[in-house]
């Protein structure tokens, strides 16, 4: 299967068709009525990781009125009332989360940041490990890439340095983050060479998993072998997904780099939960490509989805998490919920 046959996408997403439009449409140029939806879900489907856990009936409970209808949410699905995170009792050790999606620009670095920070509003330790050479987790967090003395870069390559040595605390309570600069860049090449190349951020990270809750790596746009650390270290992969056109495009190809992933270097890795960015409801497009996705993937697309909002390019511009930028924003609220799913799926502290 390659990227442009991900089963039940191609006829609706080939590329040649103009998207749904949310305008009026004009006397001139009328809306054509919608393809026939094909439904069929994924070939490889069954053989697809699950989520760790699933939401329980009691998680799925209505949030007011019992006996009255459940609110859909904007997945089309009831809204569950998801749990309150309850304090940690103790520290480590950490689930290990990759925001993975070799498609650029869908919002993982957005996603890690602002998940991270809002984990860690919990009271949990988290770590977030920018694994990009882009270097942009570390620049959302207000650390200028070049001026870095030491990145996750020599901590890969240098036997002698620790963890310790390169993690650095940020503005945010519990946030603490291993940066990363172009340098990363060369490890790629560097790492061919090496032993066990795929173990490398495994290997690094194994003496500070009992010091975080939880650790979420910020993978590159690729699939490359830096990508393949990342998911040989994790136990979970959150896939952020543009709501737009060609978002299915290439899903293909991560899931089967994520089986092969599993079969050949790390059994343990599972999908935590897909998520749906940039959402603009008022758009039919948006809410048709969140459809296809619960149709594909059902249980494992998170009941929250990130709206489209201006709010997050400034979040960059300030070096900050908008939880503590804009903290009673809807995209602040909308980042908590996601962290109460994450945790409600991967239990930690
Ligand atoms: N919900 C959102 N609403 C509006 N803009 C957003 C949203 N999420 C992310 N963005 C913006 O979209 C751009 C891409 O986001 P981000 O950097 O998080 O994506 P990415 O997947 O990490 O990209 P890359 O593949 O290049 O690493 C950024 O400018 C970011 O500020
Ligand atoms: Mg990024």
């Amino acid at each position: 299967m390659n990227e442009s046959t991900f089963p039940g996408t191609e006829q609706q997403f080939n590329g040649s068709e103009q998207y749904p439009s949310s305008e009026p449409p004009t006397p001139a140029q009328p809306i054509a009525p919608p393809p026939q939806r094909n439904l069929t879900p994924p070939e490889n489907y069954a053989a697809m990781p699950r989520p760790t856990a699933k939401l329980t009936a009691e998680d799925l409970a209505p949030v007011s009125d019992p006996s009255g209808p459940r609110k859909l949410g904007p997945t089309g699905r009831p809204m569950p009332d998801l749990p309150e995170p309850l304090p940690p009792t103790k520290t480590g050790p950490a689930q290990v989360i990759a925001m993975c999606n070799q498609k650029g620009g869908v919002g993982k670095t957005t996603t890690t940041i602002n998940l991270g920070a809002a984990i860690a509003e919990t009271g949990r330790k988290v770590l977030l490990i920018d694994f990009d050479p882009q270097g942009s987790a570390s620049i959302g967090l207000g650390v200028q890439p070049h001026d870095l003395e030491l990145s996750v870069y020599n901590l890969l390559m240098q036997r002698d340095i620790t963890a310790g040595e390169v993690i650095q605390a940020t503005n945010v309570p519990n946030l603490d983050l291993l940066p990363a600069n172009i340098d990363l860049s060369a490890a790629e090449v560097q790492l061919v060479q090496e032993v066990a190349r795929e173990y490398t951020l495994q290997r690094v990270l194994e003496p500070i998993i009992p010091n975080y809750d939880v650790i979420l790596i910020d993978c590159a746009p690729s699939l490359g072998l830096l990508t393949v650390n990342a998911l040989t270290a994790s136990n979970g992969i959150v896939v952020p997904l543009e709501c737009e056109f060609f978002a299915l495009r290439g899903l293909a190809m991560l899931t089967d780099t994520i089986g092969k992933v599993q079969d050949r270097l790390n059994p343990k890795l599972e999908i935590v939960g897909i998520l749906g960015t940039m959402f603009d409801g008022r758009t039919t497009h948006a809410r048709e490509v969140l459809d296809r996705v619960v149709q594909a993937f059902d249980e494992r697309v998170f009941h929250t989805v990130i709206r489209r909002t201006v709010k997050f390019p400034e979040t960059t511009v300030v070096g900050e998490p908008i939880t503590t930028y804009a903290p009673s924003s809807s995209a602040a609220t909308q980042y908590r919920d996601l962290a109460k799913e994450v945790l409600a799926r991967c239990p930690a502290g």
